[in-house]
């Protein structure tokens, strides 16, 4: 782990009870994210990326476990504090943006109210204060009429300002590290190249390390600087964005970027769907997740899970042919 992490997560797992006791769906996340840092998790639907984002706030819901080796915001060890601990670092070391942004909105509260709300929560301020500074923080995100859009409410406003509206909420307590759970997925491509640059122009203003799940590979090609490719609760693959996306050593990893055109390292300028779906999270196969789709699965595959192990300086990957 290095002296600066912004987060540090070493085996993070998320356990739930099952049928015959405890289970994982999460299985031994590790990566760090320094300040100023893009850290990217990308991966089919229901790989484990949000679980693994809400267990690192302990948001996780009832019935989940989260257990870590490691689980580090800055110094402070996030699995041994309380919950009142816990509201503090939320918010003011660490938040989250969420794909929809009404997931995080109160319809019935207009924006201004739930903004100085959310910056009155970590400071001492007056209600005239924290007005002036809510409608510094829309101007911050870029929100047009901000003195017009403090006094209106979620319904009135489009997609895209609503999420700027959450990212300036998440912004308030000036966080050292910000998730961003699929922050434009649900906005047209236009808004959501604006949204991607605020956020990366933000993070160089403020100097922090943002953790973006995405299923966009062309947007974390442009904005990551690391990535870390999830499949089956697992991390299959993780290094630097160059090397992982110009040099994909795993399956897995090599058959997501062939579904992406700009990507793609084929020459018949096909795209090429992955057969299959993707495993439940609590119906792993025994070996290696990926085996049942793998075009290189061997019968070792099929009985022995893989470990992440280093291939090059700065890049991990989890597959038992992958020099091959
Ligand atoms: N309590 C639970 N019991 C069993 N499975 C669960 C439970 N909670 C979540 N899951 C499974 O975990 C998966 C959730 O993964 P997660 O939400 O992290 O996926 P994701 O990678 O973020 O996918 P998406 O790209 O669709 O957002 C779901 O497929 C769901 O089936
Ligand atoms: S371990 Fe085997 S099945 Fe898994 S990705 Fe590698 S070759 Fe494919
Ligand atoms: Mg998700």
């Amino acid at each position: 782990m290095t002296e600066s992490s912004l987060l540090s997560v070493k085996e993070l797992r998320v356990l739930h009870a099952g049928p015959y006791g405890e289970e994982a769906l999460v299985h031994g996340v590790s990566f760090e994210v320094s300040p100023r840092q893009t850290v990217a998790i990308v991966g089919e639907s229901g790989s484990g990326k949000s679980l693994s984002a809400l267990a690192i706030m302990r948001l996780t819901g009832p019935g989940m476990r989260v257990t870590a080796e490691t689980l580090r915001i800055g110094t402070v060890d996030v699995l041994s504090l309380r919950e009142s601990e816990l509201r503090d670092i939320r918010g003011e070391r660490i938040a989250i943006v969420f794909q929809n942004p009404m997931s995080s909105l109160n319809p019935v509260l207009s924006v201004g109210h739930q903004l100085t709300q959310a910056i009155r929560a970590h400071e001492r301020l007056d209600r005239r204060r924290a007005r002036e500074r809510a409608v510094e923080l829309l101007a911050l995100v870029e929100v047009p009429e901000p003195h017009r859009r403090f006094e209106q409410y979620p319904f009135e406003l489009s997609g895209g300002t609503l999420q700027r509206v959450t990212i300036a909420m998440a912004l308030s307590a000036q966080p050292d590290l910000l998730i961003a759970d699929e922050p434009t997925t649900a906005l047209d491509a236009t808004l959501q190249a604006q949204i991607m640059e605020l956020l990366k122009k933000r993070q160089g203003d403020l100097g922090m390390g943002l953790l973006l799940i995405s299923h966009d590979l062309a947007v974390v090609a442009h904005a990551a600087d690391e990535v870390v490719v999830m499949y089956g609760g697992r991390v299959v693959e993780h290094g630097d964005v160059r090397s992982v996306f110009h040099g994909p050593l795993h399956p897995y990893t090599r058959a997501l970027l062939a579904t992406v055109k700009e990507m793609s390292s084929d020459d018949d300028g096909e795209l090429h769907p992955i057969p299959g779906l993707p495993p439940r999270l609590d119906r792993l196969p025994v070996g290696c997740p990926f085996a049942p789709r793998c075009p290189m699965a061997v019968e070792r595959c099929r009985v022995e899970p893989p470990s992440l192990d280093a291939a090059r300086e700065g890049h991990e990957v989890a597959c038992h042919r992958w020099d091959e």
